[in-house]
């Protein structure tokens, strides 16, 4: 079977739309579509299994590593309404992955709680059934913020986990990074409103910038144990070009586990499911799970099962990717494209995900790494 046209090789056959962000391109609809109920798996063997869905590219933060101020100022144009997908196509993108093996669903933005009617969502992903008539896992990325006021009607709408970006305990550190003037009170209270909900075990993400909040790792440690909750360190990345990224600012996961170590005996915890972000720790009193992402100083791409929506339907295969293959476009039947059915849509992503061979943190400063000048963003792609 000829192989869809992705964006970098591009054929007569593969409509580009270009818009002022990303590059990106329409998945080209098989000939011969695969079997149905086929499992994916891509040019390294690595099968599809997690679907992420940023639904909006707004935040009420302006973390000074992921949305800089003086980027995502009053003039940086976000996109409109129109041009976010609908929550029924959302629905019928995810329903369609669940049918091509994907077991898990994560929401993501920018900030996901800031999507108006958000709830409503989430209980159409949680009708959604594998093949065999299971539920799905459905978890979402949040800072937190506006938690507290809706944790339990996101738990009654179907969502079982949640993940909670928080990068300092210190009231004033933690200010200066979400650069918007929030207090870690209100994420305090975020977190303990999901967890009086039910959505356990709550997952806490620290970022961990070298001199910026190193010093936060053990208060960290100190105020989340015995809470129920998983607390993991994630390496700074270079996702994204407009975080002013630098290798001198990673504090790799080895050094992090040293640091605690000099307070807290811990031991790694038995070897992680495949295809997971974090390594995984707990302390020897077992009072507190750790884990620890290490995209930079030990990429994990070999096993990586993760998928990529963004709000406005394309699908990237890589959180450093620059392209996205336009789903909205198959959908809606823009451009002079016709409309897909639901038989068509599912070949075209099974096809775009057989031809993926990307693996940027195991490639990350050598030639054959692309180039970061036009790499998508992860307030557009999520975390
Ligand atoms: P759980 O099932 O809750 O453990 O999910 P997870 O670890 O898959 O997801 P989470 O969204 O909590 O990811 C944690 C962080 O890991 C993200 O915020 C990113 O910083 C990083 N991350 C997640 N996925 C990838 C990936 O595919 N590549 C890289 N390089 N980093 C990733
Ligand atoms: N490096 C590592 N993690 C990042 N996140 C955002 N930007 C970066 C980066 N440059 C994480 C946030 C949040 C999730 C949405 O992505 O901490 O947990
Ligand atoms: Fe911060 Fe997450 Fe918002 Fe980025 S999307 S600015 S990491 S809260
Ligand atoms: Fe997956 Fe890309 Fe992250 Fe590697 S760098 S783990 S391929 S998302």
């Amino acid at each position: 079977m000829a192989g869809i046209a992705d964006n970098r090789v591009m054929s007569e056959r593969t409509i580009p739309i270009i818009d002022h962000r990303y590059a990106s391109s329409v998945p080209r609809i098989p000939e011969v579509p695969p079997a149905v109920g086929a499992p994916a798996h891509d040019l390294l063997g690595r099968k599809l299994h997690d679907l992420r869905i940023s639904i909006t590219d707004r935040c009420n933060f302006r973390c000074t590593y992921c949305m800089p101020k003086e980027i995502f100022d009053k003039h940086y144009e976000f996109l409109r309404h129109s041009e976010l997908l609908s929550f029924e196509e959302i629905a019928r993108v995810a329903r369609t992955f669940v049918a091509l093996g994907v077991k898990k669903l994560r929401l993501t933005g920018g900030e996901p709680l800031l999507r108006r009617g958000v709830e409503d969502l989430v209980a159409m992903l949680a009708a959604i059934r594998t093949p065999g008539g299971d539920p799905i896992e459905l978890t979402m990325t949040t800072n937190g913020v506006l938690l507290a006021r809706k944790a339990e009607a996101l738990r009654r709408a179907g969502l079982q986990r949640i993940t909670v970006s928080l990068d300092a305990l210190d009231d004033a550190t933690f200010r200066r990074m979400n650069d918007a003037d929030f207090p870690v009170q209100a994420v305090l209270d975020g977190i303990r409103a999901a967890q009086e909900a039910g959505l356990n075990p709550v997952k806490v993400n620290m970022v961990v910038q070298r001199g910026v909040n190193d010093g936060e790792i053990v208060p960290m440690i100190d105020h989340f144990r015995g809470s129920g909750a998983v607390l993991r360190f994630i390496e700074f990345m270079d996702v994204g070009n407009t975080n002013g990224w630098r290798m001198d600012q990673v504090l790799p996961s080895t050094d992090v586990i040293a640091a605690i170590a000099r307070h807290y005996p811990l031991r790694p915890r038995s070897a992680t499911t495949r295809g997971e972000t974090a390594e995984r720790w707990v302390l020897d009193d077992g009072s507190l799970e750790l884990g620890t992402i290490s995209s930079v100083t030990r990429a994990f791409c070999r096993d990586c099962n993760r998928a990529r929506l963004s709000m406005e339907g394309k699908l990237y295969l890589c959180l450093f990717a620059s392209h996205g293959h336009d789903l909205r476009t198959l959908l809606r039947g823009e451009s002079g494209v016709k409309p897909v059915s639901d038989g068509e849509l599912s070949a075209a992503i099974a096809q775009v995900w057989r031809e993926r061979g990307d693996r940027y943190s195991e490639l990350r400063g050598s030639a054959a790494a692309p180039p970061a000048s036009r790499r998508v963003e992860m307030s557009y792609i999520g975390g």
